[in-house]
């Protein structure tokens, strides 16, 4: 079937002739990589007799979808009323995760978590846990079960959240590392060392955190930088010392390639500057911005100036794991600073920019001979409005338009990890996992 894929980078270059398309592909995946890909008649008499085929002759064939920031035990109270941030974590969020000390209670969620990722057609994610050891290990073992190129990390707080959710003296260090040892590298896991953000980590702690980054090459750390105005305030008050908040994380150790800073919302020209120059990747989380009213995130000036943008649902204060939903919040956010989200921007942001942000742009994130086998079949005429909208005369950068701005879980057709298919949305029952 039809597939797209990217000639350049559409917020460095133009944006109109960074896609590519083929009305029929083939792509071809042996031992979980992409062998080859490419138009079909080409392609098909290079291959084997035998080859199993898989055929989408309506679907359109992209690699899979990369959520550079999500929290998976907050996924039972995602849609939580009324609060903005530092409300919404004391009311909701905290006490959602205090029920991760639970242990089956974590390996439920996470289960229930990957499955969902990969029904919105994400097949690799930045993901936060618990405080709590377990937590990760849950996850971990999930994702490896389904070969799954995954980040996470254990959150480490050790103050402003209760009792039950503080890292301990000389606690969450050994548990960091502990999981690292068990976890990192292992198939396709990667460890991302998680302070949840400054106001619940003493310097202390953020310094200890950059120096195992520092003690374990190839590792990820992730965090939450300037999401809202009055969490920038309290950060001032925490840090007097500091000239910025992201100064924080930097005088730490804790800003450089394979950072991933959530949101970065309110940012100075000085710090899109620092971002750019330090390698660090960012998380542009348009739905949950808007659901908590954090504010809107300026794309343009930081993709445009150079910083490695990918897309983070955020779910909880996201309201879902769809990254095609995410792109039409990411759209009418660019719409309200003025700007425009070209398709092949959103498409970009939501795989190719993603694996940027985490450092994994030569594994995953386009379909090219020799990057791992993740994609995603996406169904432009899933449902009745999208039918009618992307109706015989759409050309595909349209079709690709529509399904950002219209589509959801159910445009996705298909989801590969490794070669192998893990969601078949029209299948009954499920897939082979
Ligand atoms: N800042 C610190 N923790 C969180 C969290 O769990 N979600 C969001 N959106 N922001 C945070
Ligand atoms: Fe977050």
């Amino acid at each position: 079937g039809p597939a797209y894929g990217f000639r350049h980078d559409p917020f460095a270059g133009e944006a109109d002739t960074a896609l590519a398309f083929w009305p029929d592909a083939l792509v071809v995946m042996r031992d979980g990589i992409v062998t080859a890909f490419g138009d079909h008649a080409a392609e098909r008499p290079r291959q084997p007799d035998d080859l199993p085929v898989h055929r989408y002759p309506d679907g359109i064939i992209g690699p899979g979808f990369v959520d550079a920031h999500v929290h998976y035990p907050q996924m039972e109270m995602t849609g939580a009323f009324g609060e903005t941030l530092l409300d919404w974590l004391r009311r909701y969020t905290f006490p959602a995760e205090a029920r991760f000390a639970d242990p089956a209670h974590a390996a439920r969620i996470a289960r229930i978590f990957l499955r969902e990722l990969l029904r919105a057609g994400t097949t690799t994610a930045a993901v936060y846990c618990t405080v709590h050891e377990h937590s990760a290990d849950a996850l971990f073992a999930e994702a490896a079960r389904l070969g799954m190129r995954l980040a996470a990390g254990k959150v480490l707080m050790d103050r402003h959240a209760p009792e039950g959710l503080l890292d301990g003296a000389d606690h969450g260090i050994p548990a960091t590392q502990r999981l690292i040892d068990r976890w990192h590298g292992r198939g396709r896991l990667l460890y991302a060392i998680t302070p949840r953000f400054a106001p619940a980590c003493t310097d202390e702690a953020l310094r200890a955190a950059g120096r195992l980054w520092c003690d374990n090459p190839g590792t990820l750390v992730q965090t939450h930088l300037c999401e809202t105005e009055a969490e920038i305030a309290w950060v001032r008050e925490l840090f007097p010392g500091a000239p910025s908040y992201l100064d924080v994380y930097a005088r730490a150790g804790l800003a450089g390639p394979g950072a991933v800073m959530g949101h970065a919302v309110h940012v100075t020209e000085a710090d899109i500057a620092a971002l750019r120059r330090s390698g660090c990747g960012v998380a542009h989380c348009p739905s949950s911005n808007l659901f908590l009213g954090s504010g809107l995130f300026r794309l343009h000036d930081m993709a445009g100036e150079g910083v490695r943008v990918g897309l983070g649902s955020d779910v909880g204060a996201g309201t879902g794991l769809s990254p095609l939903r995410t792109l039409g919040d990411a759209y009418k956010v660019a719409r309200l600073g003025g700007a425009r989200l070209h398709p092949a921007q959103a498409f970009w942001l939501a795989t190719r920019g993603g694996a940027e942000a985490m450092r994994l742009e030569d594994r995953i994130g386009t379909l090219v001979p020799g990057m791992e086998a993740d994609l995603v079949v996406l169904d432009p005429a899933a449902t009745p409005a999208l039918a009618l909208r992307t109706g015989a005369a759409a050309d595909p950068a349209d079709r690709l338009f529509a399904l950002a701005a219209l589509g959801d879980e159910r445009a996705v057709r298909a989801t590969y990890v490794a070669g192998r298919l893990v969601h078949d949305r029209d299948a009954a029952g499920e897939t082979g996992r």
